[in-house]
């Protein structure tokens, strides 16, 4: 699939549920409505979607949410995605997790062929991580990570930079996450969804942070990519990689190779933007794929440009009004 910018379209991530155990300050409301279970793709119209995407060309599948371990007998979904892989459709088949559930699925995931995941970690102070995912535990999520580990699978730390409250845990994240061969990602706030706190507060503009970084670690930047937004160094003194996603300060739309699938059959076609196609009516009319790949490939040429994000004075508003469970992180 290749959209009008000449982009080549072949990431898939799938939000399969918008729930979460967590209520992270700034990724949700303390008190979120969520979709009625009744509105959710089943598991089996979920991968009948992916792999519709999958025949016309997509190569990663990543499943997010939400928080994608909460949603009821998703291994299953991820145990019928595997055949993608073992076919050689598929080169890879992933997930972003927040590592609640972890330490009792990894060892089923690397069996469907996980490879490597992203575990959110933004803090490692219990009391901290308490208080950014107002209610997570955080021994428990460093026992997802040691299970991710031993099933042999690679982890990745998404840390997202949050000013006064993580600031002076980067370096830190930094040093343990190298020191047991995990890369770590740096994250700036996006304003996708309405929250109790103000961005503005929470913004913290990743070049800020670099210039920091820099004061401890000597930094070179790296030609590496992973195929998404992330822009890489590696640290000399560990040896270890680290990436910014830099939406705010550093536009990065035009190498985008993604489009984004919600739970109830929406195609984002750009995270930053509010254009959407409904796929689950073209799922649902027929048993044929016609309809399906007729939705997609209109919304393939559709795809915008790129995002308008941006947090200051007089930006306080969401670029999008939707949380970032809803799309995907
Ligand atoms: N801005 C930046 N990152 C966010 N995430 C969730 N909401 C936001 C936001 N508004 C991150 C999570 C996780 C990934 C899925 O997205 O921390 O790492
Ligand atoms: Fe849940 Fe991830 Fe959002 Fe935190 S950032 S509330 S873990 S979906």
């Amino acid at each position: 699939m290749v959209d009008p910018f000449g982009r080549a379209i072949y990431y898939l991530r799938v939000s399969v549920t918008d729930r979460c155990d967590f209520r992270c300050v700034y990724c949700m409301s303390e008190d979120m409505s969520f979709l009625p279970k009744g509105d959710l793709l089943t598991l089996e119209e979920l991968d009948r979607l992916c792999s519709t995407f999958v025949a016309r060309g997509t190569r990663k599948l990543r499943l997010t949410g939400g928080e994608p371990l909460v949603r009821r007998n998703i291994l299953q979904l991820f145990h019928n995605l595997a055949r993608h892989l073992d076919s050689g459709a598929l080169d890879e088949l992933t997930l972003t997790t927040n590592g609640s559930r972890l330490a009792f699925f990894a060892p089923e995931l690397a069996a469907c062929g996980v490879r490597r995941i992203n575990v959110s970690l933004d803090s490692r102070d219990p009391e901290k991580f308490k208080a950014i995912t107002r209610r997570g535990d955080l021994a428990q999520v460093l026992r997802g990570i040691d299970a991710a580990q031993s099933a042999g699978i690679d982890v990745k730390i998404n840390m997202v930079a949050l000013k006064g409250v993580n600031e002076g845990e980067i370096v830190p994240m930094i040093s343990w996450a190298h020191a047991r061969g995990m890369d770590v990602t740096l994250i700036e706030v996006m304003p996708m969804g309405a929250i109790e706190p103000d961005r503005l507060d929470q913004y913290l503009p990743l070049s800020d942070v670099r210039a920091e970084i820099a004061r401890h670690f000597t930094l070179r930047d790296l030609a590496y990519r992973t195929g998404g937004p992330a822009r890489y160094v590696e640290v000399a003194e560990t040896g270890g990689r680290l990436g910014f996603i830099t939406p705010l300060t550093h536009n990065f739309c035009e190498s985008c190779n993604r489009v984004r699938l919600t739970c109830t059959g929406t195609l984002y076609m750009c995270l930053g933007q509010n254009d959407a196609a409904d796929l689950r009516a073209p799922l649902r009319e027929s048993a044929s794929d016609d309809a399906l790949n007729a939705a997609i490939e209109e919304a393939i040429a559709r795809k915008p440009k790129g995002h308008d994000f941006m947090i200051d004075r007089a930006h306080t508003a969401p670029a999008v009004p939707r949380h970032m469970s809803v799309t995907g992180g």
